[in-house]
């Protein structure tokens, strides 16, 4: 394991205090947001469309605990753009922030693009004062500084249209927060990613034995976590690293089209709850095969932690453990949630363990590759660059 003693800046005015939502950009909002409701446990909090005076983009705000996802439709040339070359995927990571203009300011002085200057949007709950930069690929962060306002989402969006009957009667989904969102970017581009959150957002590399490489028999990757300063905002950021096949990282960049969110981790206080119920509620996980499990209890003969859960409901569920002397966590991943196999999510339960499941990445992407493979993507590289199916 490494461990990193890092230096931490903090902006003398202004603070990233959490991540506020994210946006998809997707081709049918309606039938997205649906999805996310029925098969992940979100509520619909917010819509604004036609039928509220928006010409030109219609989203539909979800929520679940403090997680909120807006979907949107823009019919306008950049979302059309976008859609064919990204498909389905995260535009936007918004951040609730103090002082807006301040750390968009100190993020211009280093450089950083900003795609919306500071601007302000009110309607009768009252202020919202928003920006937007550029990060990587076609990917953005909002900051939203949000005092004082009362409203449910943001100012021109309307309570949701239409209340579905069928949602009242599913269990529920038990995700309270967004615990990390992981950027994956190509081959030899994370260092300058990484770099990027340092100088401009005066972000730090987050203590993580995770910070290395990771392989298996066959493909490998690089990962490095930048956060904030008071550490609510957890960024991984993922390249390819060489090995005989093609790596799961380049499979996405291909698929997507470049850089892009690869996973959102939703905390939750309750996993195997969660995991029952989104099971139930027809949500599709990815699986390891039972000699994961017989190898964990194996291992925790012989460890400092004890594990609070019962080992055979975490089989039954699939559900991944990883732990040091100090802690554990508990995680589970969904297959990709669009027909490209780019955006996927994944449930965490922490036990004093700030890390991001390290020790379960080898039997992840075995289990990944497996897919992969029936994809037709697991390719073998060779040494002239050309790959081949197998
Ligand atoms: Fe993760």
């Amino acid at each position: 394991a490494l461990i990193h003693i890092c230096f931490c800046l903090q902006h003398e005015q202004g603070r990233f205090l959490c991540f506020d939502h994210l946006t998809f950009w997707v081709g049918n909002a309606k039938q997205a947001a649906s999805y996310y409701c029925n098969k992940l446990g979100f509520e619909p909090l917010a819509y604004r469309g036609l039928e509220t005076g928006s010409r030109e983009v219609v989203s539909h705000a979800v929520k679940q605990g403090k997680v909120k996802k807006p979907q949107s439709l823009h019919p306008g040339s950049e979302m059309g753009e976008h859609l064919v070359k990204h498909g389905d995927g995260v535009k936007d990571i918004a951040f609730t922030v103090e002082d807006c203009d301040f750390l968009v300011e100190t993020a211009r002085e280093r450089g950083a693009v900003i795609v919306k200057e500071p601007h302000t949007l009110e309607d009768k709950y009252g202020k919202v004062r928003l920006a937007v930069l550029q990060t990587y690929g076609d990917t953005t962060h909002t900051f939203v500084e949000r005092s004082g306002y009362s409203g449910s989402f943001l100012p021109g969006f309307h309570p949701p249209l239409f209340k579905d009957p069928l949602l009242a009667k599913l269990p529920s989904g038990k995700l309270n927060f967004i615990d990390h969102v992981v950027g994956n970017q190509p081959d030899d581009e994370m260092v300058p990613v990484v770099d990027w959150y340092q100088k401009n957002l005066l972000f730090h590399r987050f203590w993580s034995v995770d910070d290395k490489q990771l392989q298996t028999e066959f493909s490998a990757l690089r990962s490095i976590v930048v956060a904030n300063y008071e550490e609510t905002v957890k960024m991984p950021i993922n390249e390819p690293a060489m090995g005989n096949r093609k790596s799961q990282i380049q499979e996405y960049v291909e698929y997507y089209g470049g850089p892009g969110v690869q996973h959102i981790a939703m905390n939750t206080s309750d996993i195997i709850t969660a995991i029952r119920n989104l099971k139930e509620r027809g949500m599709e996980f990815m699986s390891v095969p039972d000699t994961y499990y017989n190898q964990l209890r194996e291992n925790l003969k012989n460890s400092k932690v004890k594990v609070l859960e019962d080992v055979d409901v975490l089989q039954e569920l699939k559900i991944l453990v990883d732990y040091d002397d100090n802690g554990y966590l508990l995680q589970i991943f969904t297959k990709p949630v669009q027909d490209r196999p780019t955006v996927f999510l994944e449930v965490i339960q922490r036990h004093n363990h700030q890390g991001f499941g390290a020790g379960n990445f080898k039997s992840l992407f075995e289990a990944i590759e497996a897919d992969q493979n029936a994809r037709g993507n697991l390719t073998v590289l060779t040494p002239n660059g050309i790959s081949k199916n197998m």
